[in-house]
């Protein structure tokens, strides 16, 4: 084992807080939020007949914010219910049951439960601990990384799996539209029917210092598009125009983020979104967010038609599994 978890470091720290979770100034939510803000993240109504305006909202929201909420996006509210009850009672169990499914240290693969992803320049860590595993193609999962208890684990994580295609495509394919594509070609871009949905549950303990701490820093994401829901707890900001905003969400909303592979294969019409989660004094907060991500070796960059000589590639073409390691190693794009 030898990792300590955020979730045991909460149990003793009821004043303060370790000095390596104290953010710098520059990071302080309490320091660096929009206050009273009448600016809000775009709430977008995926069930409206009028297509057309389904698209100049998520053009605009994915042009100017990189992050919206959906609402009437076909997910039953029990299904996404279930799915955090189960989520929930996993990391509610004692630590040597957690532990049975912790990710391995020398392991190339992101799945497993853990405590942190990436390396930070500043050498600080983020009030959270983490549970990733693949809900989807069955062919790309692996179920030694699903809890079997509680035992309808699987069961409601399948069922929210098969549940998100009809939201994928759609968002797709109103991406798609809004770039003068075929309803199709984004999707293709990202691998169609290949994509890989990755779910990770964000489990952010109390906090007794919630100013000077970050649940996670502030990032972009990797993926084509996140897909998050969030228990009832707050504490998800975006970045525009360089300020920082709290995004309120609104009960069965979904919150999409537009993620790096989308701004690339939009030639950066499209943008991802800066995002950063701040952590509660009083209340656990955890979040579901699905990864949408081309598959590995999948060669991701701006798509043929959208560029030209007025308009030359703004992104290198890569694999995707070399984007992200570049990304995780912080080395040159
Ligand atoms: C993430 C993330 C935000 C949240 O895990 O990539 O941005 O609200 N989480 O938990
Ligand atoms: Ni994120």
């Amino acid at each position: 084992m030898g990792v300590e978890r955020v979730q045991e470091i909460a149990n003793f720290s009821k004043e303060t807080i370790p000095e390596e979770f104290i953010r710098t100034t520059y990071e302080q939510p309490a320091l660096t939020t929009v206050q009273g803000t009448v600016l809000e993240v775009p709430v977008i109504d995926l069930s409206d007949p009028d297509e057309e305006k389904v698209v100049r909202a998520i053009v605009d929201a994915s042009s100017n914010w990189g992050m919206f909420q959906v609402v009437n996006h076909g997910i039953p509210r029990e299904t996404v219910g279930k799915l955090k009850e189960v989520g929930k009672a996993f990391f509610e169990l004692p630590p040597h049951e957690k532990e049975a499914y912790a990710k391995s240290p020398g392991s190339q693969s992101i799945e497993g439960y853990g405590t942190k992803l990436q390396r930070e320049v500043e050498g600080k860590k983020a009030w959270v601990d983490h549970l990733f595993h693949k809900i989807w193609p069955p062919s790309e999962i692996n179920y030694q990384f699903w809890p079997k208890n509680p035992p309808s684990y699987r069961k409601n994580n399948e069922e929210y799996a098969k549940h998100m295609h009809g939201v994928v495509n759609k968002l797709f394919r109103c991406l798609s539209l809004g770039l003068g594509l075929e309803g199709n070609e984004m999707k293709e871009a990202m691998g169609g029917d290949n994509m890989v949905y990755l779910l990770k549950i964000n489990y952010y303990p109390q906090c007794p210092r919630p100013n000077l701490a970050l649940g996670v820093p502030a990032h972009t994401d990797m993926s084509a598009i996140t897909i998050l829901v969030p228990n009832d707890v707050q504490g998800l900001q975006a970045c525009k125009d360089d300020h920082w905003y709290d995004v309120e969400y609104i009960p069965n909303a979904l919150i999409v983020h537009i993620g790096d592979q989308v701004e690339i294969v939009s030639n950066g019409k499209y943008k991802s979104v800066l995002h950063r989660a701040k952590v509660n004094k009083e209340k656990t907060r955890i979040s579901w967010p699905v990864f949408v991500e081309p598959p590995s070796d999948l060669e991701v960059g701006p798509h043929p038609k959208l560029v030209n000589e007025a308009n030359p590639p703004k992104f290198k073409s890569k694999k995707y599994s070399q984007y992200c390691f570049c990304k995780l190693n912080k080395t040159p794009k």
